[in-house]
């Protein structure tokens, strides 16, 4: 399935091709700025969400605020893995390096790809995710490096959630760097510069 996109080519090419995914609201510009901090070189690919919530663009339904519609997640999550591979034989990047970088509802949509796939993602930058499914049996993501942004005080996303995330994506194997903030749901600077350090350890 067709997702509106924008596809900006990087200057370098080894570093992983990012996948931005925006939270509600949101479109495929949005994480530009952010994605051009966390890797300068790098292939952008900005996706937008194909579900419409009262004019709000997601990448899946929701029944009530972080009460998903799990049906149409899992069928959101596979068409955006077809986009993905599709976009690749399109412009020619590397399927096997595309690094997800998600913010609120992209985030959550990019840790069900990790709950689904085992290669669909070399790498992800999750900010304020919640956990996307609850007992769904992960595939083997050994090695694969995660890096998970929340608020201490995130009433759309309790600790609790972020906590739960990293226990399920580190029991499958992932390598997960889970950094706290002060605040609340909203992205903040320095949560940024640290994916940007993670994400330079991890990839450069
Ligand atoms: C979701 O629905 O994915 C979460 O509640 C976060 C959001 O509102 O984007």
């Amino acid at each position: 399935m067709e997702h509106r996109h924008i596809y900006k080519q990087g200057t370098s090419a080894d570093a992983p091709t990012l996948l931005l995914l925006h939270g509600t609201g949101g479109n495929e510009h949005d994480l530009v700025p952010l994605g051009e901090m966390i890797s300068e070189g790098s292939n952008l690919l900005g996706v937008r969400g194909n579900v419409s919530e009262n004019g709000m663009p997601r990448f899946f339904r929701r029944l009530a605020e972080g009460v998903f519609d799990e049906e149409d997640l899992i069928k959101r999550t596979q068409e955006l893995k077809e986009f993905i591979d599709t976009a690749s034989d399109k412009y020619g990047f590397d399927r096997n390096r595309v690094v997800a970088v998600g913010y609120s509802n992209g985030a959550n949509i990019a840790a069900s790809l990790l709950f689904h796939y085992s290669d669909a993602l070399q790498g992800a930058i999750l900010h304020h995710p919640m956990v996307p499914l609850r007992d769904k049996k992960l595939p083997d993501l050994s090695g694969v490096p995660v890096f998970i942004a929340a608020g201490k005080r995130d009433m759309m996303c309790p600790p609790q959630e972020s906590e739960d995330l990293t226990t399920l994506l580190k029991e499958a194997g992932a390598e997960v760097l889970l950094h706290w903030e002060q605040g609340g749901h909203q992205l903040s600077r320095t949560e940024v510069e640290a994916a940007a350090s993670w994400f330079k350890q991890k990839f450069a």
